[in-house]
Parts: structure tokens; sequence; C-alpha cells
């Protein structure tokens, strides 16, 4: 499957970088976020001709493939039924100050992306993107080739899914290393080595490796 328009839930910090990154690689983009299209005004206006602001539903509906990016304790506003059978991206991550205390994640007992997967039972969650600073998203991507390229990783149940992710990320300047299943996004999320540095696939691979899980020591 070759996407051509990316719906994005969230426009905030990451979701305006992934919508530039989408548009510079000729996608067209709908953008959404909480308060509704008419906020979305500027960001639309630098975006230029592929994009255009919509409610959360629309770019549901209007993706080929969709990234949900926000806070990890909206993700239930999400509507099921339009992301059914997408691939949906996943950065979010846990932040108790903002999300609030999840007793199954600060248990270990999920993941993040395994509550969303949860949530959208019907559609292919892809982890992406979720341990790179917004800022760099569109700072640090180089040709596919170039020596010591950065790495991002994914984690996902469907492979076919986490084929388009790859080709996707490739296109977007970064190598892709496949941490497994969502049961396994842990390796990736806060606090693991992996999350936040620059690191190219052989170092992301030793840094997911050697992320632990606290709670279950
Ligand atoms: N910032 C980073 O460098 C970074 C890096 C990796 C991963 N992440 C993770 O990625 C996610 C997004 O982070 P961010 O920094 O981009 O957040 P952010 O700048 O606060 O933006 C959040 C966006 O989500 C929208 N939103 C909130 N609730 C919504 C809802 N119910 N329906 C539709 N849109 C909604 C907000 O819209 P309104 O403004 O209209 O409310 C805003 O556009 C978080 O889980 C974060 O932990 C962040």
């Amino acid at each position: 499957m070759t996407a051509k328009t990316i719906g994005l839930i969230g426009a905030g910090h990451i979701g305006s970088q992934l919508a530039r990154l989408a548009v510079r690689h000729g996608y067209d983009v709908v953008v959404s976020n909480s308060r509704g299209p008419e906020t979305l005004k500027e960001l639309v206006s630098e975006l230029g001709p592929r994009a255009r602001a919509s409610t959360a539903r629309e770019a549901a509906e209007a993706g080929d493939l969709v990234v949900v990016t926000i806070p990890l304790k909206n993700i239930g506003d999400l509507p099921p039924a339009p992301l059914a059978g997408k691939i949906v991206i996943d950065t979010n991550n846990y932040y108790p100050q903002r999300d609030g205390q999840i007793a199954e994640l600060d248990e270990e007992r999920t993941t993040t992306s395994e509550l969303l997967q949860r949530h959208l039972p019907k559609s292919k969650v892809v982890k992406a993107f979720n341990h790179i600073y917004a800022a760099e998203l569109t700072t640090h991507g180089q040709p596919a080739g170039t020596p010591n390229r950065r790495a991002l990783a994914i984690a996902g149940n469907d492979a076919e899914a986490k084929g388009v992710v790859t080709q996707l990320i490739d296109q977007f300047g970064f190598d892709v290393v496949d941490i497994g299943p969502l049961s396994d996004s842990w390796r990736i999320q806060r606090d693991t080595p992996g999350y936040g540095p620059r690191r190219t696939a052989e170092e992301l691979r030793r840094d997911v490796a050697a992320a632990q899980r606290p709670a279950r020591a």
C-alpha cells in the first residue's frame, strides 16, 4: 500500500513537524487538533497547497495512513470507525504529570501502543517517532546510504504495516530498526537508553537490547 494522503490527529510539536516532512516528500496532508481547523490556518498556510485542516474525524477519514500524535490521556477521544483497517502511527509517550497515573503502565502490564491498539482494534498500530525530539525531525534526516545515518525505532504487530512505515521513515531521512511487536515497544519508551539521543541503527539496537523495566525487576 502506498499512502498519498497522511492524516494527522494532533498538530503540535510532533504533528506539525511530521506534516512538514510529509509535504516536503510529496504527500498531501490533513492536519487536525482538538480546537478545530480554524486554529490551524497559520500552519496550513506555511505547509502550502498540499495541506488542509479539518476535524480529527475528517483527518482520520481522509488519511490513507493516519498519525496519532496527541497527549496519551486523550486517546479515548479518537474515533475507531474511520481508522478501521488503516495504518495508525503512534508517536505517544506516557508522562504522568500530563496524562495522570495509568496503573497498567505504572505496573508495566502493558505499553502505550497496546493501549492505543486496544482502543482501535481494527487498525494496524505502528509505534514510531516517539523517541526523537520534534525539532530534530526536520534537521537530522539524511539520504539513504549516508554513513552513520540516524536510525529510528518502530514496533508493531502487522508486518505489512511495518513495511509501509519503514519506507516512509526512510523517505523522511532515517534508517529504521524494527524492535518487535507492540508489547516490546517499552524498550524505546522514556527513560530507556535509546530515548532521545541520536543513534545509528547499530547503536539503537544495542540500546534497545539494554533497556530495562524497573517495575518488573
Ligand atoms: N515534543 C516532542 O519532542 C515529542 C517527541 C516524541 C514524542 N512525543 C509525544 O507525541 C505526542 C504529541 O506530542 P507533542 O509534543 O506534539 O504535543 P503538543 O505539542 O502538546 O501537541 C498536542 C497536539 O494534540 C492535539 N490534541 C490534544 N488532544 C486532542 C484530541 N482529543 N483530539 C485531537 N487532537 C488533540 C492538540 O490540539 P490543541 O492544541 O488544539 O489542544 C495539539 O495539536 C505526545 O504523546 C508526546 O509525548 C513528543
